[in-house]
């Protein structure tokens, strides 16, 4: 979309994540594009900011840039430029093979590095700096994720006026995971900093508490922490800290009207067709993360057709992975198992012309996506942690044909929310091949039952309404 240079007053809204919800992309000529962002993040935040007008902190995706503030369609972003040693450290390094492998169950081992903690504390202030630049007197800012847990208590002390939240849009750990942290105070004493600090489960906001006791002395609220409901309070010198649970969504009725639309409705048919009408697709949707069991369910189909019970000319798996972090030696270990796999699955039971799985490394667009998820009559999706996952939403929010069916992992945060759906735990594979076989010879009544209930909660509980209840608990809004 057409952008504009800008020198807007400032904010009275702000945003601050790792990434802007653009990423640019730098052609071998020396062109310059934006394209979206990759994962849930952006995805959830992008249409709700973009409803508010509000202003984006965030990094362009690439190393070693200075791009301007600008204008993107009533957005103002304001990149923060990180060095190629910044992304190495603190993106690869201690965000990404420290924090992310810590909160999701330890599925990878941690990296603990005394150098890439450093770089976080660096960039951390970095943005911290920045956002406090940006936001306007008395300004809500609202700091995102893992990778900027330090931002919070930094930001406050250069701008006591704000209010500031805070969200993790990833798990966070049980508290016996995350004590192996040698700097476990110091994220701790970062984030309580905000006046909220929110999680996708209470059993998360839980664990924060209970850390805020043992690690800084502080002395939290002792009732349960409800959903969007009753947080849990820890009193810090004269401020009061909210801690709760905030199940994010997704922009559900836009993905509704969009597969609604002729346009993806014949998309829809066309990528039947393209895989020979076979009378089931199953499909993946994800980042290429080792946290999303992609390895997992490629394993359980695989075995399924070994036992002859699903026929390699009835059913096509198809997996769409999007690139990420590639630089990261677990991201490369676990490809080219998925791709040994791929190639392994379709040596043995693809014909000519017919593969058995189609797998995609690209990321599609959202009118695409919204044909994918039209057209699969199984969606797999069996991480072995996620914060929430949304892919499971956006599969619901396309049914309004109430055909299809989910397989979704317990260990998902959605897991919660959507018990209509076949629930797997994805370490048991006979379970998974036993739930993937229920789907795929599912009763279409019995399907359009389970799919009602999955649409009722999906739609009506949808990205917006996550961020005002988290916007009303940090008290910057209202009531509706
Ligand atoms: P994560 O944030 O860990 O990537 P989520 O499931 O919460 O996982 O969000 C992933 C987002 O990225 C969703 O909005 C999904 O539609 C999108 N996405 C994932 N894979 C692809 C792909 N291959 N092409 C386009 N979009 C994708
Ligand atoms: C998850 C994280 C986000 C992150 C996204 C994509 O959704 O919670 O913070 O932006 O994955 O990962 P990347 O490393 O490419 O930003």
């Amino acid at each position: 979309s057409g952008t504009t240079e800008t020198s807007e007053a400032r904010a009275e809204f702000v945003v601050v994540a790792n990434r802007l919800p653009v990423d640019l992309e730098r052609g071998a000529d020396g062109t310059q594009r934006w394209t979206q962002s990759p994962g849930g993040l952006v995805s959830a935040l992008e249409p709700f900011l973009r409803s508010r007008k509000g202003a984006w902190v965030g990094w362009p995706g690439v190393p070693d840039v200075e791009v301007e503030e600008f204008t993107d369609d009533g957005l103002v972003l304001h990149p923060v430029t990180l060095t190629s040693t910044d992304v190495r450290d603190y993106y690869e390094g201690f965000s990404n093979a420290t924090l992310w492998p810590l909160y999701h169950d330890v599925v990878a081992r941690p990296i603990f590095d005394r150098s890439w903690w450093e770089a976080y504390v660096r960039v951390n202030r970095r943005f911290a700096e920045a956002s406090a630049a940006v936001a306007g007197e008395g300004a809500t800012v609202w700091v995102q994720d893992y990778q900027l847990q330090l931002v919070p208590t930094m930001l406050r002390e250069l701008r006591p006026d704000l209010r500031i939240g805070f969200f993790l849009h990833i798990p966070f750990p049980p508290v016996e995971l995350f004590m192996q942290m040698p700097w476990r105070a110091e994220i701790v004493r970062g984030l309580i900093g905000a006046d909220l600090v929110g999680f996708h489960r209470p059993g998360g906001a839980q664990n924060f508490l209970w850390l805020a006791r043992q690690l800084i002395g502080l002395e939290p609220s002792r009732g349960s922490v409800g959903v969007r409901s009753r947080p849990g309070m820890v009193q810090v010198g004269d401020r009061t800290v909210r801690v709760g649970a905030f199940p994010i969504s997704i922009d559900a009725a836009g993905l509704d009207a969009l597969s609604r639309t002729k346009e993806v409705a014949e998309r829809a048919a066309q990528v039947r067709s393209d895989l020979g009408d076979p009378r089931t697709i199953l499909l993946g949707v994800d980042r290429l993360d080792y946290t999303k069991g992609i390895d997992l369910r490629l394993q359980a189909f695989h075995e399924l057709l070994q036992e002859g019970r699903v026929k390699p000319e009835e059913v096509t798996f198809v997996q769409l992975a999007t690139p990420s972090r590639e630089r990261v030696e677990h991201y490369q270990q676990m490809r080219s198992e998925i791709e040994q796999m791929v190639g392994r699955i379709n040596g043995e039971f693809a014909r000519v012309g017919h593969p058995v799985v189609h797998y995609l490394h690209q990321s599609v667009n959202r009118k695409e996506l919204a044909a994918f998820f039209s057209a699969a009559d199984v969606m797999v999706v069996t991480p072995l942690r996620d914060g929430m996952n949304l892919v499971c939403k956006e599969y619901v929010a396309c049914r309004h044909d109430l055909g299809g069916a989910l397989v979704l992992s317990e260990f998902a945060g959605a897991a919660a929310e959507l018990s209509s759906a076949f629930l797997v735990n994805p370490h048991d594979l006979d379970g998974v091949k036993n739930a993937l076989e229920q789907a795929i010879t599912l009763d279409p009544a019995e399907g359009r039952r389970r799919m009602r209930a999955l649409r009722r909660q999906v739609l009506t509980h949808d990205v917006d309404r996550w961020a005002r209840s988290f916007l009303e608990a940090l008290g910057s809004e209202t009531a509706a």
